[in-house]
């Protein structure tokens, strides 16, 4: 039997709902071409490698008596065993050039093919950071030219490029607020954070070491203005707002708020992450901003998912541009040069400090000029603005089928969905992202953001024609109908409920709907043991697919 670390009973395969109870086992415990799939460490033997090494004579006196009395703990397997493990594993991961990958949040659009050709040539792909100045001049200017495009895109006069990610930008934003603050010879502690900011605001700000301040929202999914304004005061560092909001809404009072901010001695940080609904439209500089991170793993179409990688560089204003991090890149008669060091600063310069050894994600910024090259200013607004259509396109096709929180739209890029239409239904909102899964579709983000209840956030990107646009939402109507009409088959939870129900949903892959939990719980006794090998050895380990719904 082909071993992969399957359920090795057909009930416990029947049990688990990998097989119906009905259906005829394969021999093998595979379905199909797509295997289930084993951790490494289940399938590793004791005594395999893939390379044959010549036995080392260790002298014992040298290693005084550190060496090593138990197995080093490595999977052994040969060289196609590992190969085969890797392939099947990425075969398992959905991406946005297997099919459309409706993320709210998240901007997962297609990846230009041109822009990987560009980060492949030599000249960057190859680059070493610690490479003489004198050898990187061309990758330098296409660092400095990036940065042109993102203040003119933004209004903005400067731009710090090394933040790794958008999270990553914001630590940097608020550490050169704090560094302006302090510069006054002012100490403000806390930030006020809208309740439907993003998850990494918060933490970032708690990380920086300041209080956390919450806004409540209006009814129309917006900042309480008249909350803001009470809270603003001597204490407040900065508010740190999403713009547009995660809600999909486009914060009306923007530039009151910025104003009433900076009244009250604060700076503005705006969570630039959703850039793509505005980018070319909208300049953040114009709406009084003080600093922006800018997803360029979203807006400017960099590969993400997956934790990486990124790239969040930040805008600043006037007032905070002193403060950027090290390294400063600067064009003088020599040509380009990065100031590493604080003895060689320009007049005025105050860096709060450095984020990163190096100077930032090179591959990310070569996709992303990449990308504003071959577009040009009017296709990157052109963009935004296809963005925002095919968002209202699902908005206004569902909203009589599924419920707006907010009313008929218009929203920006991300059509907001509750799950009020659900209710009585017995369907839940995992029910409907696994009957998505089970249609073919990766789901929307589900259950954010946290200020709506049963949050379905889909951002579609103005990636898909119109044709796909069809497709999907011809899926989501017919499931809402069904729902509603209590026609609860495709729905897993429901079904399993309703004892009426002889059929069962179609099984979707398990690792995708269970993959956040699997992430969040790693199995922790993942390790060889004693009596490893075969189905006891396997049982006594935690499998991946055990982790899972
Ligand atoms: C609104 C918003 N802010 C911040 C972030 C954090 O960006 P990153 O994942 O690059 O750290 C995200 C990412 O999902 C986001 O959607």
């Amino acid at each position: 039997m082909n071993n992969q670390g399957r359920p090795s009973s057909i009930e416990k395969m029947a049990a688990q709902g990998t097989i119906e109870a009905n259906e005829l086992p394969t021999i093998s415990g595979d379905r199909g071409l797509d295997h289930e799939e084993a951790l490494i460490f289940e399938l590793g033997r004791d005594g395999m490698t893939g390379v044959d090494l010549p036995d080392v004579q260790l002298s014992e006196s040298r290693l005084a008596g550190q060496r090593r009395k138990t197995p080093i703990g490595l999977p052994g397997l040969s060289e196609p065993e590992v190969v085969r493990h890797y392939v099947r594993l990425s075969r398992m991961n959905y991406a946005i050039d297997a099919g459309l990958y409706p993320l709210g949040s998240c901007t997962m659009k297609h990846n230009p093919r041109l822009n990987e050709k560009m980060a492949r040539l030599p000249g960057f792909g190859d680059l070493h950071p610690l490479a003489p100045q004198s050898t990187t001049q061309g990758a330098l200017e296409l660092i400095s030219e990036l940065m042109k495009w993102l203040t003119t895109l933004t209004g903005m006069p400067a731009v710090a490029m090394s933040p790794k990610a958008g999270a990553h930008g914001e630590l940097c934003g608020l550490l050169a607020i704090r560094a302006a603050i302090e510069a006054r010879g002012e100490t403000r502690k806390r930030i006020l954070v809208p309740e439907s900011a993003h998850g990494t605001n918060p933490a970032t700000a708690a990380f920086a070491g300041f209080v956390i301040d919450e806004v409540k929202g209006t009814a129309d999914g917006r900042v309480d203005m008249i909350e803001l304004e009470g809270k603003l005061g001597p204490d407040v560092a900065a508010i740190m707002l999403t713009n547009p909001n995660t809600c999909g809404l486009f914060e009306r009072d923007i530039r009151h708020m910025a104003d009433a901010t900076h009244k009250a001695g604060a700076y503005f940080y705006c969570d630039g992450a959703n850039f793509n609904a505005i980018a070319g439209r909208v300049r953040p500089g114009d709406l009084g901003i003080d600093a922006m991170h800018i997803n360029l793993h979203k807006t400017f179409s960099t590969p993400h998912g997956g934790g990486g990688p990124g790239a969040g560089p930040v805008v600043l204003s006037a007032a905070l541009a002193p403060f950027a991090p090290l390294p400063l890149l600067v064009h003088d008669k020599d040509g380009f040069r990065l100031i590493e060091d604080r003895a060689e600063l320009p007049a005025g310069a105050k860096p709060f400090g450095r984020m990163c050894a190096f100077h930032g994600q090179m591959g990310m910024f070569v996709r992303a000029l990449a990308y504003m090259l071959s577009h040009g200013r009017d296709g990157v607004r052109q963009a935004s603005e296809d963005a925002v259509l095919s968002a209202n396109y699902i908005l206004a096709s569902l909203k009589d089928v599924m419920s707006a929180p907010f009313g008929d739209g218009p929203c920006m890029h991300e059509a907001l969905f509750d799950d009020s239409f659900l209710k009585d239904t017995g369907v839940s909102t995992l029910d409907f992202a696994k009957a998505m899964i089970d249609e073919g579709y990766h789901p929307m983000t589900m259950y954010f953001p946290l200020v709506v209840h049963g949050a379905m956030l889909i951002e579609p990107t103005e990636s898909e024609s119109k044709e796909s646009l069809d497709r999907f939402i011809h899926v989501l109507r017919t499931l809402a109908l069904e729902a509603k009409a209590k026609k609860t088959e495709r729905f897993a939870g429901a079904s399993l409920r309703a004892a009426a129900s002889t059929r069962r949903p179609p099984p979707a892959n398990r690792y995708c709907v269970g993959r956040k939990r699997t992430c969040r719980r790693p199995p922790s006794d993942a390790r060889p043991r004693p009596a490893h090998g075969g189905a006891a050895g396997r049982g006594a380990g935690a499998r991946l697919a055990d982790l899972c719904p």
